[in-house]
């Protein structure tokens, strides 16, 4: 599907929002304009998937849209219970029809750099269990080779520094423009994922093989999950600071 929408032809126009957010609104309202009544939809993680699940709490209370919600994180969860979303783990929906998340980096085979969040394990495993996964991004996002944003990997804490060794071995042979790898750090030591992880950030630049990496990187025993996400996006609604939205 292509086109282009408006937010505030849409009704969800809100006066006062940052061009970045009002961006992050629009593509947010689009995509949930995308949700049908009974669905089962996977909740993402991050700041435009909160417009998302904000939108979505609305159509519950005022339009009585009756869907039911799988988050991809406690933050999520938190978020879609206010808003008065029916939440239920993956196991009790069984399969979902939709899953709406962010993303950092899209590419132009849609192929997705996610986790900036911390969020892309369940990420990942709810959007894999959906029918379908609509991406909701701004305009940065839109790059043409992945890896300018740093590919989080979720590992195990037992061992992680031979994990992080292992991973520095395993990207010499990697056609990637630098290979640098931090621990990902909160506001009280390192940070930890709803899973009880940690995330190492690889700072690779360019990566020239994601499809090749993703699968490279999950072969060591210490990682979990990395943030590339190939061929599970099937489509992409981008919100402009203006409030217009193209639907790729
Ligand atoms: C969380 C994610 C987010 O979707 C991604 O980081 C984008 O977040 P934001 O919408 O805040 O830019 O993958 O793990």
């Amino acid at each position: 599907e292509n086109g282009t929408h408006t937010g505030t032809e849409a009704g969800t126009g809100q006066p006062g929002l940052s061009p970045a957010d009002t961006a992050k609104n629009a593509a947010a309202c689009r995509a949930v304009d995308f949700v049908e009544d009974g669905m089962r939809v996977g909740l993402g993680t991050g700041s435009t998937a909160a417009f998302m699940v904000r939108r979505l709490g609305q159509l519950v209370r005022e339009a009585g849209l009756r869907v039911t919600g799988v988050p991809t994180s406690s933050r999520t969860a938190a978020l879609a219970r206010d808003e008065g979303i029916h939440v239920v783990t993956l196991a009790e929906a069984g399969w979902l029809d939709l899953t709406i998340d962010g993303a950092d980096e899209f590419d132009p085979a849609f192929n997705l750099i996610k986790g900036g969040g911390g969020a892309h394990l369940q990420e990942k495993v709810v959007a894999t269990a959906s029918d379908r996964m609509i991406v909701i991004a701004d305009p940065d996002k839109d790059v043409a080779q992945l890896g300018a944003f740093p590919l989080p990997v979720e590992v195990l804490q037992f061992g992680w520094e031979v994990t992080q060794r292992l991973i520095a071995e395993l990207l010499e042979g990697q056609d990637v423009a630098s290979r640098g790898i931090t621990r990902r750090m909160g506001a009280e030591g390192p940070f930890v994922t709803d899973e009880g992880n940690f995330i190492l950030d690889l700072h690779l630049g360019r990566i020239g093989n994601p499809p090749a990496l993703a699968l490279a990187l999950n072969q060591i025993a210490g990682v979990v999950e990395n943030g590339l996400f190939i061929d599970i996006c099937d489509v992409v609604v981008i919100g402009h600071p203006d409030g217009h939205v193209t639907v790729r």
